[in-house]
């Protein structure tokens, strides 16, 4: 009787776990089966947060953003502009502004790309393999009235290209982009085109996760995956910032003394400069469409214009971001309901292709990436005066004409249009 009832408690025990575990794992699948349809992020040119951080956080993050720095803080030696919004500016902070950056280079063995070599300081230092080249230097100053260390391209680097900046607007929701979302787009790109169109998706260090790739999709050369990669890499390299995840200096020539390093500085919050950025940057919003031009008969046509001649084979309108709870960037990062289960209009596959227009500059990417370029999202493109990676082009008629490679095909579709037609995809552009 009693060897009974102990058996009775025992399987009763096991009914038990089997049952709340049972329904642990059956609510995950529910959970991930009933995600409801993913909802339209928040746009707008509003210095608003999208819901990520309260807008009082949001406000003091892109005080970080905005802040202009002295050499007594941590800015150059080498460096470009004095603050980040100096060319993430308009209409908004985080936006775009005409700035053009240098990269130079040369061909090496094999036809290889190689970064530049520039002595500076009358031979007393040389920046080794960095195409980026500095634009500006803190010295000659008080401290150092004879050293210059200003960059200059010397005659063997010459592979020369120009940069323009780019909008930061929204790539909160570019960031939590799954991988495998990115590559299913190069896949039926590439199924569609019959191979035409073949956007290449490359694996680049996670820096926050040392060991961890991902693919990248920030940069004209995709160059970043995550937004606190990106920040460190630009406070580095635009401003001369070494931080947590950069701490060496480009050179120490003319460092001036007592500035702490890294430079990157502990706020009262808790955080660093570059965490602010990263929050600024997540918590943005979208760059919204000029809704009236976008409701006219023109505009609609447009729209459809430009998906029949194939824009949208690389312009991708509409991305989804992964669910929250899924932690990305090597498991840093774990996307919150305000950037998960998100659809968005970025004009974009964030792949890179040959167009005919590359600038011969390798990155974090292979050989094979140095006359490619990451498709531009399209998304605020109305608020831009120069476009395509160089600036060169200063109309949306020039940029379409300079699609040449896998470009071609929808070129010459554009072309093939009627005069009307063709104002009607312009006017579609220009409500974007
Ligand atoms: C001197 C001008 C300049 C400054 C200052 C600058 N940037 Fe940029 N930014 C650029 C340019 C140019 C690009 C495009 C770079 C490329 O891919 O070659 C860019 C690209 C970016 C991107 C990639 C955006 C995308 O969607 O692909 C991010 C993110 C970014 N910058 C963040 C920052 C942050 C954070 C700061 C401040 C620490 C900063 N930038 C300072 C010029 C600048
Ligand atoms: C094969 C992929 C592909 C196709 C198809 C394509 N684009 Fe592009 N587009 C790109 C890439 C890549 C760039 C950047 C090239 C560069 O900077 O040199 C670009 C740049 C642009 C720009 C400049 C954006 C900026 O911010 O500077 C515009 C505008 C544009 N494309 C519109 C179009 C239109 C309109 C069509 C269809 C007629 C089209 N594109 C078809 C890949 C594509």
């Amino acid at each position: 009787m009693r060897i009974r009832n102990v058996l009775l408690v025992f399987l009763g025990a096991v009914c038990v776990v089997l049952v709340v575990f049972g329904t642990v794992r059956f609510q995950g699948r529910i959970e991930a089966a009933v995600l409801p349809p993913p909802s339209e992020v928040p746009a707008g040119f509003d210095d608003e947060t999208n819901g990520l951080v309260p807008q009082g956080d949001h406000l003091f993050h892109k005080g970080q953003f905005d802040e202009v720095e002295g050499p007594e803080d941590g800015l150059g030696p080498l460096y470009n502009a004095q603050s980040c919004r100096e060319c993430h500016q308009s209409v908004v902070s985080g936006a775009v502004s005409q700035v053009t950056e240098l990269r130079a280079g040369h061909t090496g063995p094999h036809g290889h790309f190689v970064a530049a070599n520039i002595t500076i300081g009358d031979g007393a230092f040389t920046v080794l393999n960095r195409s980026l080249v500095n634009d500006r230097a803190i010295c000659p100053n008080a401290d150092f009235p004879d050293l210059s260390i200003q960059e200059h391209v010397p005659p063997a680097e010459h592979i020369r290209a120009l940069r323009t900046s780019l909008n930061i607007l929204g790539d909160g929701f570019v960031e939590a982009v799954a991988d495998a979302d990115l590559l299913a787009i190069a896949a039926k790109q590439r199924h569609e085109t019959h191979g035409e169109v073949h956007g290449q998706a490359i694996l680049v260090d996670v820096l926050e996760a040392p060991g961890t790739k991902r693919v990248g999709r920030f940069g004209w050369k995709d160059q970043h995956a995550s937004l606190l990669s990106f920040s460190a890499d630009a406070y580095l390299n635009e401003m001369g910032f070494t931080s947590r995840l950069l701490p060496d200096e480009v050179t120490t020539l003319c460092n001036p003394k007592g500035v702490q390093e890294p430079n990157d500085r502990l706020g009262t919050d808790g955080l660093f400069d570059i965490d602010h950025f990263t929050l600024f940057m997540r918590a943005t919003k979208a760059p919204p469409r000029d809704e009236p031009l976008a409701a006219t008969l023109d505009a609609r046509i447009g729209s459809d214009l430009f998906d029949q001649v194939g824009c949208a084979t690389c312009h991708v309108c509409s991305l989804t971001t992964v669910p929250p709870g899924t932690k990305i960037n090597g498991g840093t990062f774990t996307v919150p309901d305000a950037l998960g289960n998100k659809v968005f209009h970025p004009f974009s596959d964030f792949l890179l292709h040959h167009l005919g227009t590359g600038d011969g500059i390798v990155q974090n990417g292979g050989q094979e990436t140095a006359q490619k370029l990451r498709t531009p999202p399209l998304w605020g493109v109305r608020t831009h005066s120069r476009l395509m990676h160089d600036g060169k082009s200063l109309n949306f008629h020039d940029a379409i004409e300079r699609h040449r490679g896998e470009g071609k095909m929808a070129t010459e579709k554009f072309n093939a249009l009627s005069e009307e037609e063709k104002r009607r995809l312009i006017t579609f552009l220009k409500s974007l």
